[in-house]
């Protein structure tokens, strides 16, 4: 039985330096569509994130992620923004991989981030959670629930009443963390590629 964390959890906003350990904990949350969207012969998806973040590349960057570490440990990150920007944080993105990526995959990027199947993330009215992972020796101690939990904090901090996200219809366990935080699911879109399938998950705050 994994025993919970001992020291206590401190969660921080994230900071430059920790790029690669934000590029770590997106790349693992992502799971294979980081594969699927950052494909280039020349770098491996995870060093392209890495760039991405160290470029603080909207919703790539570390100014809106935070971290959960314990005795000066990073031990889980989580991105998160208001649905209301999430346009403008997509938008972000955009300069940044035609640098990152070069021409050809960053058109690539552009055009199966576009033709993903389904409709918005997350509605103007929703806090939307975009990526939560937590390191492989760390997880199952509580720490994703903090996390989600500070997530809720926020959303009620600038007056948002509900909390979304979209999880991978191959991610049984987060589903099951989500289902067991109230999260519902309100649409699932389908797709052959299970990767590319998803559940989008809705909690109303009280
Ligand atoms: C999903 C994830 C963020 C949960 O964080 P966590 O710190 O392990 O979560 P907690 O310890 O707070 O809660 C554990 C719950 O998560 C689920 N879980 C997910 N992965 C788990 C793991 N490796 N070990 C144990 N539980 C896991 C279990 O269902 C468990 O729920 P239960 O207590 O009802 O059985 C983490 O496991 C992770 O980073 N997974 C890989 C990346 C990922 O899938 N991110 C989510 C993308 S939508």
């Amino acid at each position: 039985m994994i025993s919970p964390v001992s020291s206590e959890i401190l969660i921080r906003p994230a900071r430059p330096e920790d790029a690669a350990f934000v590029a770590d904990m997106l790349y693992l949350s992502m799971g294979k569509l980081a594969d699927y969207l950052f494909e280039n012969a020349k770098q491996p998806a995870h060093t392209l994130i890495k760039k991405m973040v160290t470029r603080n590349a909207g919703r790539f960057g570390f100014e809106i992620t935070f971290i959960a570490e314990a005795d000066g440990e990073p031990l889980g990150a989580l991105v998160v923004c208001e649905g209301a920007k999430l346009d403008s944080l997509n938008l972000a993105v955009v300069p940044n991989i035609f640098s990152v990526m070069g021409l050809v995959p960053a058109l690539r990027f552009l055009w199966r981030g576009y033709a993903l199947p389904g409709g918005r993330e997350a509605e103007k009215d929703e806090y939307y959670i975009s990526n939560l992972g937590v390191s492989a020796a760390s997880q199952g101690r509580g720490i994703g629930s903090q996390l989600m939990t500070f997530a809720e904090e926020r959303a009620q901090s600038v007056s948002l009443k509900k909390c979304a996200l979209v999880v991978g219809l191959y991610n049984k366990n987060a589903l099951r963390l989500y289902q067991r935080l109230g999260y519902q699911i309100v649409e699932t879109i389908s797709h052959p590629n299970e990767y590319l399938g998803y559940h989008r998950m809705v909690k109303q705050l009280s």
